[in-house]
């Protein structure tokens, strides 16, 4: 357990994402922050009243500033504008940019030796944004989307092959964008290749749908976003963290060389601990993965290149 995890925005993915830290004991407060008065006090207080029946002693509350949140070990940052039914996680670009940064401006503040999780789209540059302005070395600052990506897409196949979800092993790399890169070649089933128990075309309507899984919950939800899966894969981020599990977890890290690429966030294996980033670890591709994983940074470094900082 560490001492303190603060949550940006307390909206879909931020409130969830703090129950989600408060009932896995991640830390001994969980600080909610938003701009909208009382949302943060209101649903920090409910779940801290949750606490007595779940039985955690993690105390959660809500602010509107950074002063509670001061010396945190871990800040997850969700504010911002989430995705309509027609918007492409782009579309949120300049809006979530000013937000990302006024964020982080605060976050270097208040907790100067903290780990960032980025949330907020579009995720690849919003971590470029956090980077940036706390200038924090890049172990502390990762984006939260390859988790969540290959978690849709291992569901899928558990679905499709009425197997365990637990017993599925595999990894989605690249940008959190229809870009990403689900690894058909380092997907297996308890060690079998998966390619010996789903045909190419079965694997293929997979892959699509897990590269337009978020926009799938978007034209259900209609006013907004994934929240469950999101919070989830942010929360199995954090606890990798604070019980310095080691764990490889596809990530969004800052390249400086890794798969030939250098100067952008892109989702790649990680090895997480109780310092944050720990390693980058570089798998042998296939070349139509690589031509993937090229393609997919181009899509990060698009709109990166048009951020105002
Ligand atoms: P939401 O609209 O429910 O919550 C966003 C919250 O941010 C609101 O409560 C809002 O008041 C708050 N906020 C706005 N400006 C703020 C500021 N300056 N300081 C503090 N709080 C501020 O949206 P939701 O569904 O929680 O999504 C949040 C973000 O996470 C969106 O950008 C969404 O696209 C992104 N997201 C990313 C995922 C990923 O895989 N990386 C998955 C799901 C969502
Ligand atoms: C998702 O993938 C919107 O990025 C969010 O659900």
């Amino acid at each position: 357990m560490v001492n303190k995890i603060t949550v940006v925005g307390a909206g879909n993915v931020g409130a969830t994402t703090a129950q989600r830290l408060a009932e896995k004991e991640l830390a001994r407060q969980v600080v909610m922050v938003d701009v909208v008065e009382g949302i943060p006090q209101g649903k920090g207080l409910d779940q801290w009243e949750s606490a007595p029946i779940e039985g955690f002693d993690t105390r959660v509350i809500g602010t509107n500033g950074y002063q509670e949140t001061a010396g945190s070990d871990i800040v997850v940052i969700t504010a911002g504008i989430a995705r309509k039914p027609g918007m492409s996680r782009d579309d949120l670009l300049n809006t979530n940019a000013g937000i990302v940064k006024q964020v982080a401006e605060q976050v270097k503040k208040t907790s100067p030796n903290s780990i960032i999780i980025m949330v907020s789209n579009p995720l690849d540059v919003m971590a470029y944004v956090a980077l940036k302005v706390t200038g924090f070395p890049r172990e502390r600052v990762l984006g939260m989307a390859g988790v969540l990506d290959t978690a849709r897409y291992r569901a899928f196949l558990a679905e499709a092959l009425d197997v365990s979800v637990r017993d599925i092993q595999a990894m989605v790399l690249g940008g959190h964008g229809d870009t990403m890169v689900p690894l058909i070649s380092y997907t297996t089933v308890s060690g079998i290749p998966v390619t010996q128990l789903l045909d190419r075309a079965k694997l293929d309507a997979i892959v699509e749908r897990t590269r337009t899984g978020g926009g799938e919950i978007v034209k259900y939800l209609k006013t907004g976003s994934a929240y469950y899966a999101p919070s989830s894969a942010a929360v199995q981020m954090c606890e990798a963290i604070v019980r310095d599990q080691k764990r490889i977890l596809p990530c969004a890290a800052w390249l400086t060389g890794e798969y030939g690429m250098s100067g952008l966030f892109l989702g790649v294996p990680c090895k997480l601990g109780r310092k944050g980033l720990e390693r980058i670890i570089e798998v042998e591709l296939t070349a139509d993965e690589k031509a993937a994983l090229a393609k997919s940074a181009d899509a990060v470094r698009e709109p990166m290149s048009v951020v105002s900082l």
